[in-house]
């Protein structure tokens, strides 16, 4: 008899022995690796509210915006979308199983490496999606790309972190380098880039803004009076950065 392993201090389920009239039976599935048995109609519901897998995302719900996306037998699927009934005996990975052995897989290296999260809501069904992608062409073109994430949604619009962060990942798993130290990011990464120290807590005149932003175009709020120079939020002083790589940065005395 298969048993759910918890994933917090809740008590193990054992859902089949568990079963009331009129329940629907459960379906055991392979999650990241151990068989898990869930009883919720759609994956999205089994992953997130029975195996407190929360890394995938809910999003629309009608299966169009991609932020849900796990990979069953390796193929990419919007968990809002798939029955539970359909998956019994298969392969289910989240965001939580991409890693192994304790180092990153080399899509996930890739989004640190270039910054490719905004706010990261659509980050784990991308990631998946481009892993799902890089798994049966490692060396994918501009179009194989745009099919692979053509519906997958990024509410922040940082796309174009996105489309450099599979041209990463493409780099990392050529040169098949495994050695965790070797996979940190590149001399011209966003972090490589980040200020000495956060902005909002530097005067203005040491902020070191446009050296770390590098080349780009920036449209500019100057602060209001009485607070100019301050560049604080109340102050409402903001400038926007778009760098010619097509990284934005905005500031609003604040490092966002
Ligand atoms: S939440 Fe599943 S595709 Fe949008
Ligand atoms: S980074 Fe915010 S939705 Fe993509």
């Amino acid at each position: 008899m298969l048993q759910d392993v918890p994933m917090t201090g809740t008590a193990p389920r054992d859902v089949m022995s568990q079963s009331e009239p009129g329940e629907p039976l459960p379906t055991t599935m392979i999650v990241n690796g151990t068989a898990r048995s869930v009883r919720s109609v759609t994956l999205l519901s089994a992953l997130r509210d029975e195996l407190c897998l929360t890394g995938t995302k809910p999003g629309c719900g009608e299966g169009v915006c991609g932020s849900c996306t796990v990979l069953v037998d390796g193929e990419p699927v919007r968990a809002c979308q798939q029955p539970v009934a359909t998956l019994a005996g298969r392969n289910v990975t989240t965001i939580e199983g991409l890693a192994t052995g304790g180092q990153l897989h080399p899509v996930q290296q890739a989004f640190i490496d270039v910054g490719a999260a905004q706010c990261g809501y659509c980050t784990p069904g991308m990631v998946l999606a481009v892993a799902a992608l890089l798994a049966r062409d490692p060396d994918p073109n501009d179009r194989a790309v745009n099919e692979a994430l053509s519906t997958n949604v990024c509410r922040c619009g940082a796309y174009p972190r996105i489309r450099r962060a599979v041209e990463r990942a493409t780099e990392i798993t050529a040169s098949a380098v495994i050695a965790t130290d070797s996979w940190g990011p590149p001399e011209t990464s966003s972090l490589g880039s980040r200020p000495a120290r956060p902005w909002n807590m530097t005067d203005p005149e040491k902020r070191d803004w446009f050296e770390r932003l590098g080349d780009g175009i920036v449209a500019v709020l100057l602060p209001s009076e009485p607070a100019a120079e301050t560049w604080s939020t109340a102050g409402g002083g903001a400038w926007l950065h778009v760098s010619d790589a097509g990284m934005v940065t905005a500031f609003t005395a604040r490092w966002m």
